[in-house]
């Protein structure tokens, strides 16, 4: 397949009534934006085409709200969070398709912008029904898709209107497939993935489809203690998924076979509880008390794993090493970010929290890349099917 997308350039944008499908979802914090870096990687495109004279509507869904209207996941803060970044006002319409859309599409003036709201309100948008997507393009010349983190979903605001609009990528778009794209074409080798969180099933479909490509894994956060489990560690009250040690064992034979490594925590960050005020101790991995929980890696694992990281050509990482967002067990996760970012490998953020953690860090500049992908990212790289890239390739 040709990497070659249709791109905002090959589009002649002056007075074009434009629907912009950008993926907003963002977290929010006491009814403001609480990490605007999905915002700010969408405004080459936005710029691109206030300059040009086009008018805008933006859509975006925030969160899951199932269908329903959610007063809490409006995107009225992230109208005001996009009106303030982009130097200009961004109306909020109260809805995201009907009268209300027309009349202002109407009333717009070159170079304007209105954000729609929230179009995961209508069932009709995760259905991909197409009388909604009928409804969705009905104001609009052309349709402009720059949600990369929401490729994977064949929605009607990502795969749906383009039935009834000419389809252009946006640039955000475009550097995600190239820069992603790249990864699963030709990789600088060593390839490694730095994989953590929670979800164990998740991640364990994500390396099994990773396996032919990459060189090793290196696993951190709670995924590991399912991991640990399978090499017939005893690890306390550490959160492990029962259900999945025979695939692990599995998936362990056949990176041997491989020569594909894997490296596991040497040692743990473990308490009783998962608090800030919880007494806490580093212990080796074959040796985590009865009655305690591995929270974090420890600081053995996290220079190893530096080590490793030297070595790379590349390296992918994505969830946190650690229950970060309490202090005593986000040492790990900031030791790997730092050993990242001075690393002669190519690196490259994948998933929202993971990104959000090298922004707080401070560190998102010194890594190659970070994707705005969290599901999207991974299931690009792992070779999915990403339903809303299909109407965006060139011919
Ligand atoms: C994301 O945050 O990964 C995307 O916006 C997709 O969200 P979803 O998993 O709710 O479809």
């Amino acid at each position: 397949m040709s990497m070659e997308l249709r791109t905002i350039r090959d589009l002649d944008a002056r007075e074009r009534k434009v629907f912009l499908r950008a993926d907003f979802n963002v977290p929010l914090a006491a009814g403001r934006v609480a990490d605007d870096a999905r915002i700010r990687a969408a405004l080459p495109t936005l710029r691109w085409l206030v300059d040009r004279g086009a008018k805008v509507a933006v859509c975006s869904h925030l969160g899951r709200p199932d269908g329903q209207v959610v007063e809490g996941l409006r995107m009225a803060p992230v109208a005001a969070r996009l009106g303030e970044l982009l130097g200009q006002p961004v109306p909020g319409l109260r809805d995201c398709v009907g009268d209300e859309v027309r009349r202002a599409m109407a009333g717009l003036r070159r170079g304007e912008v209105v954000m729609l709201e929230n179009v995961r309100f209508h069932p009709g948008e995760e259905a991909n029904d197409p009388e909604f997507a009928r409804k969705l393009a009905a104001p609009f010349d052309v349709f402009v898709n720059d949600a990369f983190a929401t490729a994977h979903r064949a929605h009607a605001s990502t795969v749906g209107v383009a039935r009834h609009l000419p389809a252009y990528a946006g640039f955000l778009m475009e550097r995600e497939v190239e820069v992603l794209g790249g990864l699963r074409e030709n990789p600088r080798r060593p390839y490694y993935v730095l994989v953590g969180g929670k979800k164990a099933k998740d991640k364990l479909g994500v390396l099994t489809d990773l396996l032919g490509q990459v060189d090793g894994f290196l696993i951190g956060g709670g995924v590991a203690f399912t991991f640990l489990v399978a090499k017939g560690y005893a690890v306390g009250r550490s959160v492990v998924d029962a259900g999945l040690v025979d695939t692990i064992k599995d998936l362990v034979r056949k990176a041997e076979e491989r020569g594909t490594r894997i490296f596991l925590p040497v040692d743990v960050v473990v308490a009783r509880e998962l608090s800030a005020q919880a007494e806490t101790q580093v212990v080796p991995t074959e040796a985590i008390p009865a009655g305690w929980m591995g929270l974090d890696i420890g600081p053995a694992t996290a220079a190893a794993f530096a080590k490793a990281f030297q070595g790379a050509g590349t390296v992918v990482w994505t969830g946190p090493m650690g229950a970060f967002e309490c202090a005593p067990f986000a040492k790990g996760s900031e030791a790997v970010a730092k050993a990242l970012a001075s690393s002669p490998a190519f690196t490259v953020v994948g998933g929202g929290e993971t990104g959000e953690l090298v922004e707080k860090l401070g560190l998102a500049g010194k890594f190659g890349y970070v994707s705005t992908g969290g599901g999207a990212t991974l299931d690009f790289l792992r070779g999915k099917s990403m339903p809303a890239l299909e109407p965006l390739w060139a011919a």
